[in-house]
C-alpha cells in the first residue's frame, strides 16, 4: 500500500495540520538504515545507564510546569534588538536600498516576522530531532542506547509541542521549514549508517540548538519563553552528552577510512555557508524580494565589521569543537579535521568544556525543584 500524500487543497490535510497553516502537506522520507533487534539485555554501559536514569528523573510537563496564561507582546520578547534588525537598520541607510523608506512600524514588523521564523525553525528542528531519536531507538545495537534514545524521543516530542504552542498562541503563524534545515535533517533520516544520525543530530544540530537557544535566552526577559528555553536546554545538554558517550565508544573501533568519512561529514556540515537566519519568506512578507535585499544586507554587515552574527557563531563552535575533540575526530588521519578547522580559525575553542562534562550545570529542572522544596 502506498503512502498517501495530502496536497494543499485537501480539507482533511488542513484539519490534520490545524494551526500550522503554512505547512499544507506531509513529506515522505525514505530511511536506508536497518532496524536492529537485540537479545542482549545486560546493562553493559554504566554512563548510558546513568544518563537514562537522569533523563527519566528530569522529565517535565509542558502543561503544569509552564504558565501558559502569561501575556506576551511578540514585538518585545527580546529586550535588546536582535542582530538581524540592527543589520536591517543599517541596510536602510544605503543609497538605493529597498528598505530606505522604512520607519519604526516596518522594523517592528520585521522583528515579529523574524521571531516567528526563528521559532518555526526551532519547531521543525525539534520534530526532526524527535524522528532522529526514534530512528536511533530502532537502529542502534546497544540496549542502553535504545533506552536512552527512547527518553530523548519523549523529550523532543515535548520540545516540538512547546515551541508549536508558544508560536501559535503567543506569536503568530508558522513559516515553512527552511531548505537548509530540511537538507540537514532529511539527510540524517535517510542515511544507512546509524552513527551518522548521532553525529549529525546529537553533535552538530544539538550544539547549534544549544547556541541558538542560549542566544535567545540571553536576549529575552519574557518569563514564559525564559522558562521554556531553560527547560529545553537542560534536556538538550543531556542529548549531546548521549552522543559523545556513544560515539566515543564506537569511533575507537572504526578504521582510518571510516573515520575519514566522519571527518569529511563534519567539514561538509559545519563549514558551508549556511546563512540560516535569512528565511526568504520573511522578506517576501515584508514586501521585499530576497534578490534586492541580500546585497544591501551584505554591504551593511561589511560596514558593521566583524560579523553581526559573530556571538552566535562563537557560541556554536565553542560547543562543537571540544565535543568533536572528545570523539577523537580532530586528530584521526594525521589531524585531517584539525587542519581544516585550524585554517578556518575554529580551534581556539578546542579546550573549552565539552558537553559530556557540563550537562549537569544546565539542569534547570532539578534546580527549580530543589528551590521549591
Ligand atoms: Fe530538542
Ligand atoms: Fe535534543
Amino acid at each position: 500500500m502506498g503512502v498517501e500524500v495530502h496536497d494543499s487543497t485537501s480539507t482533511e490535510a488542513e484539519a490534520a495540520f490545524a494551526g500550522v497553516a503554512t505547512i499544507d502537506s506531509v513529506r515522505v522520507v525514505h530511511d536506508h538504515a536497518d532496524r536492529i533487534f537485540t537479545w542482549n539485555y545486560d546493562r553493559e554501559r554504566p554512563q548510558l545507564e546513568a544518563l537514562y536514569n537522569k533523563g527519566a528523573a528530569s522529565q517535565w510537563n509542558s502543561v503544569t510546569d509552564l504558565d501558559w496564561s502569561t501575556d506576551v507582546d511578540p514585538a518585545r520578547v527580546s529586550a535588546e534588538e536582535p542582530p538581524l534588525i540592527m543589520l536591517a537598520r543599517r541596510a536602510a541607510t544605503i543609497p538605493g536600498s529597498p528598505l530606505r523608506n522604512w520607519g519604526e512600524r516596518e522594523f517592528t514588523q520585521l522583528r515579529i516576522e523574524s521571531l516567528k521564523a526563528q521559532l518555526s525553525q526551532f519547531m521543525h528542528g525539534e520534530q526532526g530531532a524527535m524522528m532522529t531519536a526514534a530512528k536511533l531507538v530502532e537502529t542502534v545495537p546497544w540496549i542502553d542506547a535504545k533506552y536512552y534514545a527512547a527518553t530523548q524521543t519523549m523529550d523532543e516530542a515535548r520540545h516540538t509541542e512547546v515551541f508549536a504552542r508558544y508560536l501559535h498562541q503567543k506569536v503568530g503563524d508558522a513559516y515553512p521549514m527552511s531548505p537548509f534545515l530540511q537538507g540537514q535533517i532529511f539527510g540524517l533520516l535517510e542515511d544507512s549508517r546509524w552513527d551518522i544520525a548521532y553525529l549529525g543530530m546529537q553533535i552538530i544540530i544539538e550544539s547549534l540548538a544549544l547556541a541558538a537557544f542560549g542566544d535567545l535566552l540571553r536576549r529575552t526577559s519574557e518569563p514564559l519563553l525564559t522558562k521554556l528555553l531553560r527547560y529545553v536546554m537542560a534536556d538538550e545538554a543531556r542529548h549531546v552528552a548521549f552522543g559523545i558517550v556513544s560515539l566515543s565508544e564506537l569511533y575507537r573501533s572504526l578504521s582510518s577510512a571510516e573515520l575519514k568519512e566522519r571527518q569529511e561529514f563534519l567539514v561538509d556540515n559545519t563549514m558551508r555557508n549556511r546563512l540560516r537566519s535569512t528565511t526568504p519568506e520573511v522578506w517576501e512578507r515584508m514586501g521585499v524580494t530576497v534578490e534586492e535585499v541580500v546585497p544591501v544586507l551584505h554591504q551593511a554587515a561589511g560596514e558593521m565589521g566583524q560579523g553581526v552574527f559573530m556571538a552566535f557563531q562563537r557560541a556554536f563552535f565553542s560547543k562543537l569543537v571540544p565535543n568533536v575533540r572528545k570523539l577523537g575526530l580532530l586528530d584521526a588521519n594525521d589531524g585531517y579535521l584539525r587542519k581544516q578547522w585550524q585554517e578556518a580559525g575554529l580551534l581556539e575553542f578546542e579546550h573549552a568544556d565539552d558537553t559530556s562534562a557540563d550537562f549537569e550545570s544546565y539542569d534547570a529542572v532539578a534546580a527549580d525543584r530543589a528551590a521549591a522544596n
